[in-house]
This record gives C-alpha cells, structure tokens and sequence, in this order.
C-alpha cells in the first residue's frame, strides 16, 4: 500500500468524514459579520479554535480542511493547528487554490486559480504538517451553461493540482462542485454531473494521477435550488449513487461530499440513505462545511458564553452525520 493510500483510505474509512473549515478570509470574514461577529485575523482564529477543539470530534472526524491563515495560526494554547490536530489524531489538510474567478470569454462560468508555485507551496504545508489538500472547481448550470471549454479548463486544472499535490507527498481531495443554484431539473444535475466526471477521470489518467491516492468530493445530485419539482431523500440518493457508478473508477479509496447549500439535516438524510445502494466499490462520507459548522457558528455569534453549546451543536451534527454511515 503506498503512503498516499493510506492516508486517503485513512480519510474515508471507518463512520468518519472529513470536516471543511478552509473559508477564505473573504467567505470567513462575511460568515462571522452575519452572525455580529467583527471579522479580525483573531476573530477568525477564535472560531477556528472553538471548531477544531470539539470534544470527541476525532470520533467523527478524520480529516479537518483547513486555509493558509489557520494553517499559520496558533491556539490559545500556543500549538499550530495542524500540530494541535495531529495530537487529537486527525488530518490536517489544506486548501491550495486560489479561488474561482470569471474565465476569460464566459463572464458567467468560473475557472480556479492557484497552480503557480504550487509545487513549492505543497512542498511548505508538508514541511508545516499537511498530510491532504483540497482544490475546488466550480460548475454552473443555466443557459448554455456549462460551455465545454469551463468544464475541460476546470478539470484540466483540477488533474495539474492532484499530480503536483501526490509529486509532494500530500492527498488531493478533488472538488469538482455542480452548484445547486438555479431552476434545473434532477435529470439536468445528473447528466452534467455525469459529463463532468467522466472528463475528469480522462484528464485525471492524462496526468498519471495515481486513482488510489485521491478522495473525490463532489456534488450530490439534486434539483436546482429553484426548481419546482424537489425530489425525495431516495431519489436523491438513488440518482446521485448510480451516477458515481457509471464514472468513478473502483480504484479511488472514499468519496466524500460536499454539502452545497443544503440544509444540514438533509444532507445527513441523503447521505445515510445512499449507504444501503449496494455495491458500493468505494467508502462514500462527508465532508461538509456548512452542513457541520453552520449551526455551530450560528450558536456562538462571538460571545465566549454560547462556547460549549456552539461545540454541541457541531458535535451533534458529526455525530449524525458519522451515524448516517
Ligand atoms: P459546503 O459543504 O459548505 O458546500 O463546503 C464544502 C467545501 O469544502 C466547499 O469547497
């Protein structure tokens, strides 16, 4: 078994998931102002300490997604986070790119950045205790939406990040993302959901990316946000399952998900009943970030009082979710 093997099965086996807490300062920073929290480096450092230091959270949490500024940070205590991590024994990973931004000749449609001076950055986050790295590309579906060049540019970019990031010795978690908004159909998520993956594993192989050292996170397959006709929990389920069958290789260890928008109940619910679609060949978990964190933060709003019951609240959500598997 190679290292990055063992790392990404480490990631997704067991009832596990994997814990997004890698806003950018820009997301974090609009997060903590919603809730009436003054949005400082130390405000952020705050709240990242009241996630990471959940009692039990190992329990339910392999892996915590964390972004360059927390990376560098210390707790109260005096320990780096991933240090802090690595002695509850959970992951630390890291958030590497640089951020979707309007790709050149489609003002609606993103490109991620952040493949320059990877290399050396990767090579950085191991030295500081980085163990996997997360890369997100983003879709939209909507009028003529998604072009072929957006999907190829994203997935091409995706494939450079997880060869870089498995040359240096950390485990890519590869995010293509599907965004729930707009007033598309569960048969439209699923057929560009499908097209996406299936350009993905060509480019993936194109790269000589090692399948068994990835955690793919995508999109569950669901309805638009605005779309009328919302499905049930086993249509979601039983779509976004055969879905991943008809695209995902057998040889990539866990899928884990991203959460996308939706409610943190439901998300569970969607998770927990795609675990009896037998055959599964890989694990599928979680790795959510609002549908883990946002009742937590929601709780703390900045006032050291709400600290244990914001801990509650993300402890039940990792609970359930770990119980879902
Ligand atoms: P959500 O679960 O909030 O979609 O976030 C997951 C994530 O890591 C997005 O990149």
């Amino acid at each position: 078994m190679s290292a990055l093997n063992k790392i990404a099965r480490t990631m997704v086996s067991g009832r596990r998931g994997i814990l997004a807490a890698d806003e950018s300062i820009g997301t974090m920073s609009s997060r903590l102002e919603k809730v009436g929290v003054e949005p400082t480096e130390e405000n952020r450092r705050v709240y990242r300490e009241l996630i990471v230091t959940t009692p039990q959270l190992s329990e339910s949490i392999s892996g915590v997604i964390l972004a360059d500024e927390t990376f560098r940070q210390k707790l109260s205590d005096g320990r780096t986070f991933p240090r802090f991590l690595d002695d509850i024994g959970v992951l630390a990973g890291i958030k590497v790119d640089t951020g979707a931004k309007p790709l050149a000749g489609a003002p609606d449609e993103k490109i991620t950045e952040g493949l320059d001076g990877l290399r050396e950055r990767v090579a950085e986050y191991v030295r500081l205790g980085g163990t996997f790295a997360k890369w997100r590309a983003v879709i939209t579906i909507g009028d003529g939406m998604p072009s072929d060049r957006a999907v190829r540019a994203n997935v091409h970019a995706l494939a450079r990040y997880a060869g870089l990031c498995q040359e240096g010795g950390l485990v890519p978690i590869v995010e293509p993302e599907v965004l729930m908004d707009g007033d598309h159909s569960l048969a439209k998520c699923r057929q560009v959901t499908t097209a996406v993956l299936e350009v993905l594993f060509e480019e993936l192989d194109l790269m000589q990316v090692q399948l068994d050292g990835i955690v793919l996170k995508p999109n569950m397959v669901v309805a638009g946000t605005g779309s009328p006709e919302q499905p049930s929990v086993a249509d979601v389920a039983k779509a976004t399952v055969e879905t991943l069958r008809e695209t995902v290789p057998a040889s990539v260890p866990g899928i884990a998900f991203l959460s996308g928008g939706q409610s943190p109940e439901l998300a569970t619910k969607h998770l927990g009943a795609m675990q009896g679609l037998d055959p599964l060949p890989w694990e599928l978990t979680y790795s959510f970030g609002r549908a883990l964190v946002g009742p937590a933060l929601e709780t703390w709003r900045g006032d050291n009082d709400n600290w244990a019951a914001a801990q509650k609240a993300l402890s039940e959500r990792a609970v359930a979710n770990a119980a879902a598997r």
